[in-house]
């Protein structure tokens, strides 16, 4: 690995260096043992990128200083979480891919309702926001839910939302959001789940319905310790793991699904391979055997 400093002194003539093949690979497979994401030749100059940003705030000279302080810290040292903050995309906004959002007000709440009323279930409802980023997409959910199930407060209904990136999560439980991901809310939802933010954020969910969302940090390659879900949401992000990886996260998805419940994919995580126990399964949506 390259020992040479990668930042041009102050005055010097010297240009900026990227990770070598060998380091972009010592680095991709850290990056896939931890998380499962995995990191092409294409990525090399994004990662250099990067990885300059940590170099700068650890006060380390080289990749390979850099890649050893990596290799040598424990799982909990905070290190772990701001490079993989820098490594990973958290892009999101709420009311990503409107088509989710019909299917859960025009056919999947009006299902509940009458399982309820047919006495199959209790009026109770848990949702699983997985790899929710900043909570975008999980408040999102809270919205659609608050809006269409009567009578709500008779409801229990409980979202959670999970990230591998602590930082993420931490923002997500503010429940403040900027215009740019405030973009696509209707203009009733806004004035109905929103209160005008602070402190540079356009706005923020009101605390009735903050209380409907739990966010914790989670590795989707781990078990999740909850209760079943009724709704798995996994969208943006299988697009960035392999085959395997994304093999061991719906290995752990199946297992907190209740029978019956759903799985909602984003359009282009490449699944169709691996949802083939699901009962019925078209393009994003995915249903778990049993439960009628
Ligand atoms: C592009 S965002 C998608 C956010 C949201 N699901 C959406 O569609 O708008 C991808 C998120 O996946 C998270 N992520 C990546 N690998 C993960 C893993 N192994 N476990 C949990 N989250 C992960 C990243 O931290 C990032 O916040």
């Amino acid at each position: 690995m390259l020992s040479t400093p990668v930042t041009p002194a102050v005055g010097s003539a010297s240009t900026i260096v990227d990770v070598t093949p060998k380091q972009l690979d010592g680095y991709a497979k850290l990056i896939y043992e931890k998380i499962g994401v995995t990191i092409s030749p294409q990525k090399t100059t994004l990662l250099s990128n990067r990885l300059r940003r940590r170099l700068r705030a650890t006060g380390l000279a080289t990749y390979d200083d850099y890649y050893k302080l990596l290799k040598n810290a424990a799982a909990s040292d905070p290190e772990w979480e701001a490079f993989l903050q820098e490594v990973t995309t958290h892009e999101t906004y709420l009311f990503r891919d409107q088509i989710h959002w019909d299917w859960l007000r025009d056919k999947f709440v009006p299902e509940i309702v009458a399982e309820q009323k047919a006495g199959k279930r209790q009026a109770k409802l848990r949702v699983w926001s997985a790899a929710c980023s900043t909570g975008d997409e999980a408040t999102t959910i809270a919205c659609c839910l608050a809006d269409r199930l009567p009578a709500m407060p008779a409801w229990q209904v409980e979202i959670v939302g999970t990230d591998v990136g602590a930082g993420a999560v931490a923002q997500a439980q503010q429940g403040a959001f900027r215009e740019r991901a405030m973009r696509l809310v209707p203009k009733a939802y806004r004035q109905r789940f929103f209160d005008k933010g602070t402190d540079g954020a356009c706005a923020s969910l009101k605390s009735d319905y903050r209380k409907l969302l739990k966010f914790k940090p989670h590795n989707l390659l781990e078990p999740l310790a909850e209760q079943p879900f009724d709704l798995v949401v996994l969208k943006n992000v299988l697009i960035y793991f392999d085959a395997a990886s994304k093999k061991r996260v719906l290995t752990q998805i199946k297992r907190v699904l209740r029978p019956g419940g759903y799985l909602i994919t984003g359009a282009a995580e490449g699944v169709s391979d691996l949802v083939g126990e699901f009962e019925s399964t078209q393009g994003w949506l995915h249903r778990w055997p049993g439960g009628k």
